[in-house]
C-alpha cells in the first residue's frame, strides 16, 4: 500500500500527524474538502477535518457505483441458522438502503436525530445503519444479547426518535423474540420513541402489535429514493454504548469524517486487503468490531463484507468458519480468540478444516481479548498463514497496536499484539505519570492528539469523557488497560486495570452486575469479579453475603441472582456462578479487596494489603472457593506472606 516502511510511516504519523492524515483524507470522496486537519473545540478536545462535508453511506455504496462497480458484490449474508446465503450487489444495496432512508425521512427522522437499532445478524441490520448515515441521523446499535433493562438505559440516554428492530434473532438452540423485548424496554424507559420499525422475519416468533409499530417491508416498498445528505466531518455518525466502571454505560461517539479516513486507511495498512476482495469480521453489529469491520471499513474501502448469522461451533459444527472462508473466498478474516478456542476444543486436530480449500485466506486477525499462546500457535500451525493478534477498543474504533500487514510485517512474538499502529503514540506510564522502563508493567496510554476515527467525546457527558480518559495522565488518553513494552518495542497488553471484564470477547462491567446482585432480595453485600476461564477468557463470579436473619437456601439465592442478572443485563453477561460467603475481605476503610479475591480465584500470587481489616477472612474465602470447586481442593492460595506496607 505504501512504499514507506513501518518505522518511517510511524514516525511521520507521530511527528507530522496533520500532514500524514490530510494525505489519507485525499483517498476518500468529499463533497467539500476539509479546511484543516485538526482543530480544537470549545472544551479543548481535538476535532478532525473541520469544514469537510461528506456522507458515510455515499462512501460505502454510491461511490463504488459511480466508479462502475455497481454489479459487484458488496455484502454476503451467510446464515447457517436459517440455512440461507444471499449476496447483494452495490446496486441492490443502494436500492434497499436508499428506500429505507427515505422511509425514515417520511417518518420525520432527520439529520441529527438519533435512532436505536436492535437487530440480529441479518442484512437489514446493515441497511438500517447505512440508511441512518444516509440522512445524517445518528444510530445507536444495541447488541441483541442485552436485556430490555439495558436497552431502556440506552433509549433514555440516546433519546431516539425511532427504533429499528426485527421480530427475532436465532441462538444455537432457540428463537429469541426481539419485538417483545423492545416493547418491554419502551415501557421501562422515560423517553418514548415515536416509531418502532419492525422487520418481520416470519420465523414464528411472537410479535405483539403496538401503536408505534411500522412494518419495515411496507415502509421500504412504499418509499422512493433519497440522495445522501451532506454532513460535516465532525458530525456524529453513531453512538455505541460500552461498559465502564459504573452501572451506567458510556455512549462512545464516532464522527463521520475522521472515522471514514481512519477505517479506509486501516483496511490496507493494518489488514492488508485490497478493494474487491472479501473481508470477513466474524463479530456482531452490536459491537465495535461489527461497526468498523462488518459495515463501515469494509464497505468504504470497497471490500465485499460477510454478515454471518451463526456461531463458530454448533451451527452446525466446528467446520462452519472454514466453510464460509472457502465458499466465499474470504481473503482476510477477523475473529476473537474465544471463537478459535471453541473450535479447537471440538476439533483439536483440525480435521474439519481439512475438508475445505482455505488457500485463498491470507491473514487471520484476532482481537477483542488477550490471545493466549496456545491458541495462537494452534491456529498458526493449522492454517499455515500469519495469525495476527491486534489490540483496540470501542473507544479507538480501529486498531491501536498491530502487526501492520500493509507494511513489511514484523516477526510475531506470542503474547504481544506487536507495535503501535501509525497515529498512536503509545506509552506505558507508572502510577506517578513517569514513563516505565522496557518490560516494566504500567498503564497503557496514548499521547494526544489521538488519530482520526477515535472517540471525540461521550454522548451528552463531556465531563465524564474528560474525567474518565484525559485527566489521570494529563496530555494522554488513558486506555484502562495495563501492559508493557519490551526492548524491541513490542507491546504486551496484560488486561484491564479497572472493573471491566472480557467474557468471550464481550466487554462487560462488574460494577453493573454488582448493582443487580446487591439489589436481589436477601443479599446484604457482594463483589462480582472476573475469573479466568479456559473457553471464554474470563467469566463473572458473584461472591455474596446473605442478609442476616433470613433463612433463604444457598441454591435458591444463587438461582435468583443468576436469573436477576440474566433478566436485567441479559444472557450475554454469562453469570453462572455464585459463591455465598459469611464475610467479604475489606480494608479498614471498608473497601472490598476485589483484586485479592481475583488473585485467589485465579490461583495467582497476591500480597495482602497492610490496610486489611481482618486477614482471617481470607482463609474463610479460600475454604469456600474450595468447597465450590472454584479452586482445587489442593490449592493453598498463593499468598506472599509479607504484608505490603504500601
Ligand atoms: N441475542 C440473544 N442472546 C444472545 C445473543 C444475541 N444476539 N448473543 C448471545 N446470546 C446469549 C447466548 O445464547 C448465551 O445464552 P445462554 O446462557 O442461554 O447459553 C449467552 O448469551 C452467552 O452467549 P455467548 O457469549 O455467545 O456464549 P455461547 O456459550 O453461546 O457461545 C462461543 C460460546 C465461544 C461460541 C461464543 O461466545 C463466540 O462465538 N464467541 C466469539 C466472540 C465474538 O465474536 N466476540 C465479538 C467481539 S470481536
Ligand atoms: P471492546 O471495547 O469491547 O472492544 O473491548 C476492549 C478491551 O478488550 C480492551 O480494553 C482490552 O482490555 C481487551 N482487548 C481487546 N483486544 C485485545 C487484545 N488483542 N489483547 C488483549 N486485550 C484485548
Amino acid at each position: 500500500m505504501s512504499s514507506l516502511q513501518y518505522p518511517m510511516a510511524f514516525r511521520r504519523s507521530i511527528e507530522s500527524p496533520d500532514e500524514f492524515w490530510m494525505e489519507q483524507a485525499e483517498k476518500i470522496h468529499w463533497f467539500e474538502k476539509p479546511k484543516a486537519a485538526r482543530t480544537i473545540d470549545e472544551n479543548g478536545l481535538d476535532l478532525w477535518f473541520s469544514g469537510g462535508k461528506m456522507n458515510t453511506c455515499y462512501l460505502a455504496i454510491d461511490h463504488h457505483i459511480a466508479k462502475g462497480r455497481g454489479e459487484e458484490h458488496a455484502l454476503i449474508y451467510d446464515s447457517p441458522v436459517t440455512q440461507t446465503t444471499r449476496k447483494y450487489t452495490y446496486n441492490e444495496m443502494l436500492d434497499e438502503v436508499s428506500r429505507l432512508a427515505k422511509g425514515l425521512d417520511t417518518l420525520g427522522v432527520t439529520k441529527g436525530d438519533t435512532v436505536v437499532i436492535y437487530m440480529p445478524m441479518i442484512p437489514e441490520a446493515v441497511f438500517a445503519m447505512l440508511a441512518c448515515a444516509r440522512i445524517g441521523a445518528i444510530h445507536s446499535v444495541v447488541f441483541g444479547g442485552f436485556a430490555p433493562h439495558e436497552l431502556a438505559l440506552r433509549i433514555d440516554d440516546a433519546k431516539p426518535k425511532a427504533i429499528i428492530t426485527a421480530t427475532s434473532g436465532i441462538e444455537i438452540d432457540r428463537i429469541i423474540p426481539y419485538k417483545p423485548m423492545v416493547d418491554d424496554a419502551i415501557s421501562k424507559s422515560i423517553h418514548k420513541p415515536e416509531h418502532v420499525v419492525v422487520f418481520n422475519r416470519r420465523l414464528g416468533a411472537v410479535r405483539p402489535d403496538a401503536e408505534y409499530d411500522i412494518d419495515y417491508k411496507t415502509l421500504v416498498k412504499a418509499s422512493g429514493h433519497i440522495a445522501p445528505v451532506p454532513v460535516d466531518a465532525t458530525d456524529p455518525l453513531y453512538i455505541l454504548y460500552t461498559s465502564g466502571t459504573t452501572g451506567k454505560p458510556k455512549g462512545i461517539i464516532r464522527d463521520n469524517g475522521g472515522h471514514a479516513v481512519a477505517l479506509n486507511y486501516s483496511m490496507s495498512a493494518v489488514y492488508g486487503v485490497n478493494p474487491g476482495e472479501v473481508f470477513w469480521a466474524a463479530s456482531d453489529v452490536g459491537w465495535v468490531v461489527g461497526h468498523s469491520y462488518i459495515v463501515y471499513g469494509s464497505l468504504i474501502h470497497g471490500n465485499t463484507t460477510v454478515i454471518f448469522e451463526g456461531k463458530p461451533i454448533r451451527t452446525p459444527d466446528a467446520s462452519t468458519f472454514w466453510r464460509v472462508i472457502s465458499e466465499h473466498n474470504v481473503r482476510v478474516m477477523f475473529t476473537a480468540p474465544t471463537a478459535i478456542r471453541a473450535i479447537k476444543k471440538e476439533d483439536p486436530n483440525g480435521d474439519l478444516m481439512k475438508q475445505f480449500d482455505l488457500s485463498g485466506l491470507r491473514y487471520q486477525f484476532l482481537a477483542g481479548e488477550r490471545c493466549d499462546s496456545a491458541t495462537l500457535h494452534w491456529l498458526e500451525e493449522k492454517l499455515g498463514i500469519p495469525v495476527i493478534d491486534h489490540w483496540w477498543q470501542t473507544e479507538s474504533g480501529w486498531p491501536m497496536v498491530a502487526n501492520m500487514m500493509g507494511y513489511a510485517p514484523h516477526p510475531v512474538k506470542a503474547g504481544s499484539a506487536t507495535k503501535p499502529v501509525c497515529g498512536y503514540d503509545l506509552k506505558i506510564l507508572r502510577e506517578d505519570g513517569t514513563e516505565a522502563d522496557p518490560n516494566e508493567e504500567g498503564y497503557v496510554v496514548v499521547q494526544r492528539p489521538l488519530p482520526p476515527g477515535t472517540l471525540p467525546n461521550l454522548w451528552g457527558d463531556t465531563e465524564r469523557f474528560i474525567k474518565g480518559y484525559l485527566t489521570r495522565f494529563p496530555g494522554f488518553y488513558f486506555s484502562g488497560d495495563g501492559g508493557y513494552i519490551d526492548e524491541d518495542g513490542y507491546v504486551y497488553i496484560t488486561g484491564r486495570v479497572d472493573d471491566v471484564i472480557n467474557v468471550a470477547g464481550h466487554r462487560l462491567s462488574t460494577a453493573e452486575m454488582e448493582e443487580v446482585v446487591s439489589s436481589t432480595l436477601n443479599v446484604a453485600e457482594c463483589a462480582v469479579i472476573g475469573v479466568n476461564d479456559e473457553l471464554k477468557g474470563q467469566i463473572p463470579l458473584a461472591i455474596v453475603v446473605v442478609r442476616s436473619g433470613t433463612n433463604v437456601q444457598n441454591h435458591e439465592l444463587s438461582a435468583n441472582i443468576i436469573n436477576a442478572v440474566r433478566v436485567e443485563i441479559g444472557p450475554v453477561a454469562s453469570l453462572k456462578k455464585v459463591c455465598i460467603v459469611d464475610r467479604l475481605p475489606k480494608t479498614r476503610s471498608g473497601k472490598i479487596l476485589r483484586k485479592t479475591l481475583r488473585a485467589i480465584a485465579d490461583g495467582a500470587e497476591y500480597t495482602l494489603p497492610s490496610t486489611i481489616d481482618d486477614p482471617a477472612i481470607i482463609d474463610e474465602i479460600i475454604a469456600r472457593f474450595k468447597e465450590e470447586g472454584i479452586i482445587s481442593s489442593a490449592a493453598n492460595g498463593n499468598k506472599i506472606d509479607t504484608i505490603s506496607q504500601s
